[in-house]
C-alpha cells in the first residue's frame, strides 16, 4: 500500500522529505538511512544541512548507505554520486566519511563489490529509512525497466531516456556512463520504511503507474506496493494524473 501526500510545490515536498528524515534521526539517533542523488532530492539535503548548521541536528551516530554509482567514474569525478554526496551533504552536515557507503563504480569486479554492499547494509542492522526519487520512466536506483523483484546490488545497463535524463549534468550525452551499480528491488524492499519524493509534470506518469498500475517488472517503481511503510511525497505537477 502506497501513502500518498500530496503538496503543493517542489519546496514543500522538500520541507516534507527533510522532516522524515530529521524525525527518523530524532528518534533512533544511530539511524541506518539509504539515500538517492538526482536533481529532487537537493533541496531536501539543503535543508537538512541548515538544520545542522543551526546546531538543531546531528548525523554523528548515523550510517549512510547510498543507491547507486555510475560504473568507471572515480570517487573525485564531479558527476560521481561520491563527489555529489559529499558536496551536498557530507562536507557541510558534517559527517565522518567513514559513515558513508556508497557502491564502489571503480572495483576490478563489480559483480563481487554488489556482494560486498549487500554484505555491508547487512552487517549495519539494515536500513530504517530508504530515501527515493523515482525516473521518469519509473526507476527506482538505477532499476530501469526489467529489474526484476529479487534484484539485489549489481551492475546494470543505464537505459537510453536515463543517459538522455542525466546528459544535463555532463557536457555531454556521450559522456554519461553506459553502466552503473546500483541496489536491487529486493534490497531497497527489505528497508523498514520508504520515502520517495517525485515533483513536476516530468513524473506525473511515473507516479500514476507505479500507484494505481499492476505491479510489474516494466514500471520497477510500482513493487513499492508490494511493501508496508512507503510514502509518496508528489508535488501537484506529479500527482495531475492521479
Ligand atoms: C537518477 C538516479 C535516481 C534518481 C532518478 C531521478 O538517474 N539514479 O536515483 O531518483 O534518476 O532523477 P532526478 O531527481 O534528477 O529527476
Amino acid at each position: 500500500m502506497i501513502e500518498l501526500e500530496i503538496v503543493p510545490d517542489h519546496e514543500s515536498a522538500s520541507t516534507r522529505v527533510a522532516g522524515w528524515i530529521v524525525e527518523q534521526v530524532r528518534r533512533k539517533s544511530a539511524s541506518v538511512l539509504g539515500l538517492a542523488t538526482g536533481g529532487t532530492p537537493e533541496r531536501a539535503y539543503e535543508l537538512l544541512v541548515e538544520k545542522v548548521q543551526a546546531g538543531h541536528l546531528s548525523f554523528s551516530d548515523v550510517t549512510t548507505f547510498n543507491l547507486d554509482e555510475y560504473v568507471g567514474l572515480s570517487p573525485e569525478h564531479p558527476q560521481s554520486y561520491h563527489a555529489y554526496m559529499r558536496s551536498r551533504l557530507f562536507d557541510p552536515a558534517g559527517f565522518n566519511l567513514e559513515q558513508t557507503h556508497l557502491p564502489d563504480g571503480m572495483a576490478a569486479d563489480l559483480q563481487e563489490a554488489g556482494q560486498q554492499y549487500e554484505a555491508l547494509i547487512a552487517a549495519s542492522g539494515g536500513i530504517d529509512l530508504q530515501l527515493l526519487g523515482l525516473g521518469a520512466n519509473g526507476h527506482i536506483g538505477f532499476n530501469e525497466p526489467g529489474a526484476t523483484e529479487a534484484s539485489r546490488t549489481r551492475v546494470v545497463d543505464l537505459a537510453g531516456e536515463t543517459i538522455d535524463a542525466n546528459a544535463r549534468f555532463f557536457a555531454s550525452a556521450e559522456e554519461v556512463p553506459r553502466l552503473a551499480l546500483t541496489m536491487g528491488i529486493a534490497t531497497i524492499l527489505e528497508a523498514r520504511a520508504i520515502v520517495l519524493i517525485a515533483t513536476g509534470e516530468s513524473k506525473a506518469e511515473a507516479v500514476e503507474r507505479a500507484v494505481r498500475g499492476p505491479v510489474t517488472p516494466d514500471m520497477p517503481a510500482s513493487f513499492l506496493q508490494r511493501h508496508p511503510h512507503v510514502t509518496f511525497v508528489v508535488d501537484e505537477a506529479a500527482a495531475s494524473l492521479l
